[in-house]
Order: structure tokens, then sequence, then C-alpha cells
């Protein structure tokens, strides 16, 4: 691919520079360090997913010994903020000035559609650990782009599904105004519609504003039957502590489990029963799921979420890259190969990946209980993304 092109001549005029012989192939395959970009959210309502992430990618990579396919990991780390308009230009620090061999993020769809912009143009290889952008695994699909955490339509149509087959009648709907809210929310549609539901209203806010209040009052005007939300990180804590303040309580609450995941501390005095959808839960009984929830626990003093599966899986697909080529990060296509065939065994339960690049997973149905998002059900086994638009699929 270009990139690689690119990088071969760079390292030619360099090497010419330095007066050095300018190194055959084989021999630049044999470096052995693998520079990891790490693009995620430090700062901001998604700063603490970042973070996770973080932490389960480099969890993993210390349980192989710090080496992935014989090498050792380097990081390069840039903190996206969440921030669209930065997306570029931060993505073009990882990949043209710090030269790394693969980068890891993002958080937030409308930063990894840019990503993935970029990735498309210089042929890095990019693993998505959370950003659930659909498109990203749809129309923009890709075989450098894979993904290791869901397509925004996934948990919002489990979310749809087991509401549904609850018989609930009605719902409102209320998000942040963006990729993520808004596929969240045509998932979740998609579902409840065909299942007999019907959506009274559709409301939104600008990311990441939480000035909830109108909302909720309007909410409790509507009287529907029930009411589906998309919000994560700091910005679901607050939401769901006015919820119940507002005296709420009586119209039931439901969300795709990024509403409660990672949140569990702060809001367990006032959401106990709060039930929700995901493609994780905390009790998941697996010997994968209590060995990675005690390492984490460990290391980090914390309790792990789906934010921490996912970066840790990440870990896990590059790792199951790498290895197929023995480190010889020139034979993409192969590398590429291994990782589509990949089987990871995640805490989530096993996987594999769509030919669009996107987990087919279950969808899992959670109470919270204490401070945790406890397994109750599955509303969707092996859920894949339609991948529209996709010419891989
Ligand atoms: C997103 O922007 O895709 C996203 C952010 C946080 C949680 C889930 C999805």
């Amino acid at each position: 691919m270009s990139i690689d092109r690119t990088r071969r001549a760079a390292l030619g005029v360099i090497a010419g520079a330095a007066g050095l012989a300018v190194l055959p192939h084989a021999a630049l395959a044999q470096a052995k360090k693998v520079k990891i970009g790490l693009m995620l959210p430090y700062t901001g309502t998604y700063a603490q997913l970042g973070t996770a992430i973080t932490n389960g990618f480099k969890l993993y990579i210390e349980e192989t010994g710090g080496r992935l396919g014989g090498m050792d990991a380097e990081y390069a780390t840039v903190d996206d903020e969440s921030a669209p308009p930065k997306a570029v230009e931060n993505m073009n620090r990882l990949v043209r000035r710090d030269n790394v061999d693969v980068v890891v993020g993002t958080v937030h769809s409308g930063v990894a559609l840019a990503m993935a912009n970029v990735a498309r143009q210089t042929g890095t290889t990019l693993i998505i650990p959370n950003a659930g952008a659909d498109d990203i695994t749809g129309s923009l699909c890709a075989p450098n782009i894979f993904r290791t955490s869901f397509t925004n339509w996934q948990p919002g149509y489990g979310t749809g599904k087991m509401m549904a087959d609850r018989r609930i009648r009605t719902a409102v709907t209320l998000t942040w105004k963006y990729a993520a809210g808004d596929e969240s929310v045509n998932g979740f549609k998609e579902a409840f519609t065909a299942g007999g539901g019907k959506v009274l209203k559709e409301m939104t806010l600008p990311f990441p504003n939480v000035e909830f209040q109108p909302f909720l009052t309007e909410i409790a005007a509507l009287k529907p039957e029930s009411v589906y939300v998309f919000f994560a990180g700091a910005g679901a804590a607050k939401f769901v502590k006015d919820y119940y303040a507002a005296g709420l309580k009586g119209i039931p609450l439901y969300g795709s489990g990024f509403l409660t995941d990672g949140v569990t501390d702060s809001i367990q005095d006032v959401a106990q029963g709060l039930t929700t959808v995901l493609h994780y839960g905390d009790g998941i009984d697996n010997p994968k799921n209590k060995a990675f929830r005690s390492s984490y626990e460990a290391k980090f003093k914390l309790a792990p979420d789906v934010y921490a599966v996912q970066g840790y899986d990440a870990a896990q697909l590059l790792a199951a890259g790498l290895s197929a080529v023995n480190g010889d990060l020139a034979k993409k296509d192969a590398m590429y190969k291994a990782m589509e065939a990949a089987k990871i065994d995640s805490p989530r339960g096993p996987f594999t990946l769509s030919k669009a690049h996107n987990p087919v997973q279950d969808m899992y149905i959670r109470e919270l209980k204490g401070r945790d998002n406890v397994v109750t059900g599955i509303a969707v086994k092996a859920l894949a993304d339609p991948a529209r638009g996709c010419k891989a699929a």
C-alpha cells in the first residue's frame, strides 16, 4: 500500500543522508519494534473511556511479556479530546510525523470517521476499540480498517428488540446530535417499530451538552410508556441522576448499555434495576472474563467495563495479525487475512469479525444490581451489523 512505499522512501532518504547504506527490505521487516499510535480522549466527557481502553490494551500486551508478534511494543499517544475538527491533524501527527505502524482509536464516532478517511488514504492499519460509526464498517469499509467494539446500530437494535419483546408500545427518544446518537436511535427504531412499537417523539441536544431539564419536562408531559436514550461517559451519569431526580421513575428508562457502563459508582444509589442492552456485562460467566476482571482490578484498582474489554480485544486482534507474519509488517495482506480469520477469546465471550471487519456478537440484557451490570438474558444472539454500503460484505 502507498504508505509502505512512502515510508520506505523516507527511510532511504534518511539513511542516505546519514551516509548509511539503504536497508534492504528484509532488514526493515526485522526491526524489532512495533510502533502503536494511541489516539483516544484523555480529557472531556469521554476521558474515562479513553483511559479504560488504554488500560485494557496495555494489560493484554503486558500479559504477553510486552511483545507482539515477537516485537517490543512502543507507543505514541495523542489526546483527541473527542473533537472532530482536530481529528485529521491528530491522525496525521501519528501517521506522518511519528511514523506509527498501526493506530488504535478512538471513542467518538465523529473523530473516528475522520481517522478512517486518513487510514483509507494512507493505507495505515487502523483498529477501532470503541467508536461505533456505522459507515466505518459500512460504506467506508476497507481492508486495513478493523473494529473490536460494535456499530452504533447493534446495541440500539438489541434494545429496541428487547423492548418490543416486552410488549412496550410507545417510546420517546433522546440523545446527543451526532453520528453515535443518531445511529443508535435508528437501530432502536428499526427493531422497536418492526415489533409493533411507536416512537412518539425524537429529541436531541448537541454533544456534549448536559442541560437535560427542558427535555425531562417534555417527557413528563408526553407520558410515553418508555424512554430510550444514548448517552455515555460523564454525560450518561449526569443524565441518569437528573432523570430520577425529576421524578420520572414511573416512566421506565432504557438505553444501550453505555448509559450505565463505567459510571455505576456514581449512579448506583438512584438507578437500581435500570435495564440496558450491550455486548458485555460485568458478571459474564466464562473463564476469560473472570481472569480478565481479576487481573484488571489487581493492576488498576478499578473494576473494568466494556471500554476496557474493547481495548483488551484490540490488542488481541493486533497480536493475532502480527504473530501470523512473525512481526513482518511488510506482509500486510497476510496480516489482515489472519485478523479477519481470528476468533477472539474475549471477556464478552468469543467472537469473530464480519466480512466488513466488525464483531458478530451477542447483545446481552443487563440490569443494574449494586455496582454491576448483571446479565439477565440475551436480546439477540450473534448479531451482525447489516454493513450497508460495504462492498466487501
Ligand atoms: C461513539 O461516539 O461512537 C460512542 C461514544 C461513546 C460510547 C459509545 C459510542
